[in-house]
């Protein structure tokens, strides 16, 4: 433990070899005892799905995989919403080769963790040169390691900003392009309006939400988490320093609340939706939400634009999205593959867009006609995320994320943190486990 701070970053690498090692004890105890395998009911195939905005979406899906797929049964296990919380509950399952999973929603940040681990197996059959075609490229790197495509791309999503155009109108604003613009227009509403709006909502709980959010500024800020090779952390470097300190000075506990410190997607979101702040960064999905009347106070009121930048950056949106996987020890690989190709078809991906506003993986349903109809903001998007970035790529991209959460969320909860310091000790610690994963 580290003396000043409680659980160091120190502290947090050594937490993940050791938690790393034991995994790997139990799976060998697992394996060599031949326990840990369920019997199970030869028919039906288990889906791990992390838990959806709308909650009855995946046994719809499920229900309706079922009438096309007789004698063949689904069984959900939904677990938390956090990507975090959902990543630690299903690895849990995975290092323990448990029998009550076959098939999985994987954060398109998994892969190459769940490929070098062997708990996804490949999809290859699934992609074959006609097939890769359909898919937008970026879902399909994303889904892919060292080659091999491990999971099916479901969807794909960006960070964008959602504004209050009824406000921007109403004070003659323009819709802001940079960061230092949106919170000089957040200032100005605010004190104009007395109803105690906020002026900006996102994600800055320490958790893999709070990663996007920050690679977001600190992008628009020519900053960068890994030197151009992906073998430095350069988070110590100015561009990067001084996107934190805007974070830490000018957002948190003036242009937005400090309640936005616990804040995840759907509280972000669900402020915003009550009309309670100006300006807020959140995925695609929220449009639809934000939309309609009978989820959102504001429903109409609405504006999208990519996210701002600093003067001499770019408008910088984090990729996000999800894949379905296929367990490596599932007893009945067969009947688990029927599931992930049902719902990652043309029929599921046109229904996931048109009912929660998800946007597809396959190219074709970005011209189709009912899907540009029913959300003529895609049109909108689709630039956004043809340049959508991804997050660091790397077996251990689970231990780096949790080093940088402890370094934002320590670094813009504080007015008085030491940010070349708090970063110093976090490139220390990411820099050995590149070194760490490089040697795997
Ligand atoms: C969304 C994104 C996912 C990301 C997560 C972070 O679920 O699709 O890629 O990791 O948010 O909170």
């Amino acid at each position: 433990m580290c003396p000043r701070h409680g659980l160091c970053y120190s502290g947090a690498v050594a937490r993940w070899i050791i938690i790393a090692a034991l995994g790997l004890a139990l799976v060998i105890a697992l394996g060599a005892a031949g326990c840990g395998q369920k019997a199970d009911e030869p028919n039906t195939i288990r889906l791990v799905a992390w838990k959806f905005n709308n909650p009855g979406l995946w046994r719809r899906l499920a229900d309706q995989f079922e009438r096309q797929h007789p004698p063949l049964r689904v069984a959900l296990e939904i677990g938390p919403h956090s990507s975090t919380s959902f990543h630690d509950l299903l690895t849990q399952k995975l290092k323990n080769r448990s029998a009550e999973v076959d098939v999985f929603l994987m954060d398109v940040i998994w892969p190459p963790e769940f490929a070098s681990a062997g708990w996804a197996l490949p999809l290859d059959q699934l992609f074959d040169a006609g097939q890769r075609k359909r898919f937008v490229p970026a879902a399909l790197e994303a889904a892919s390691w060292r080659g091999r495509v491990y999971g099916a791309p479901l969807y794909l999503t960006a960070g964008v900003l959602y504004y209050r155009r009824d406000l921007l109108e109403r004070y003659r604003l323009p819709v802001p392009q940079t960061w230092p613009q949106l919170v000089s227009q957040a200032k100005l509403i605010v004190a104009q309006d007395k109803s105690g709006l906020a002026g900006y909502s996102g994600q800055f709980k320490q958790y893999e939400g709070l990663v996007c959010d920050m690679l977001e500024f600190i992008w628009s800020a020519q900053g960068r988490a890994l030197g151009p090779q992906g073998e430095r952390c350069v988070l110590d470097r100015p561009a990067a320093l001084k996107a934190v300190r805007f974070v830490r000075d000018a957002l948190i506990g003036t242009a937005a609340p400090r309640g936005v410190l616990a804040y995840q997607e759907p509280e972000s979101l669900s402020l915003f939706a009550q009309g309670g702040a100006v300006f807020m960064r959140n995925w695609f999905y929220a449009w639809p939400i934000l939309s309609d009347s009978k989820r959102s106070q504001v429903a109409g009121k609405v504006g999208l634009a990519p996210l701002p930048r600093f003067s001499g950056g770019e408008s910088a949106s984090c990729l996000g999205g999800w894949q379905v996987g296929l367990s490596a020890y599932s007893k009945k690989p067969a009947q688990a593959l029927k599931l992930i190709k049902f719902l990652t078809s043309e029929t599921v991906q046109r229904r996931l867009a048109l009912e929660e506003g998800l946007a597809p993986t396959r190219a074709a349903l970005y011209q189709d006609p009912w899907v540009l109809k029913a959300h003529p903001h895609f049109a909108k998007l689709a630039p956004v995320l043809a340049g959508a970035r991804p997050r660091p790529r790397t077996p251990l991209y689970p231990a780096v994320s949790e080093v940088m959460q402890v370094y934002f969320h320590r670094a813009i909860s504080d007015s008085d943190s030491d940010l070349p310091e708090l970063a110093g000790r976090a490139v220390q610690d990411i820099d050995r486990l590149l070194g760490l994963a490089r040697g795997q």
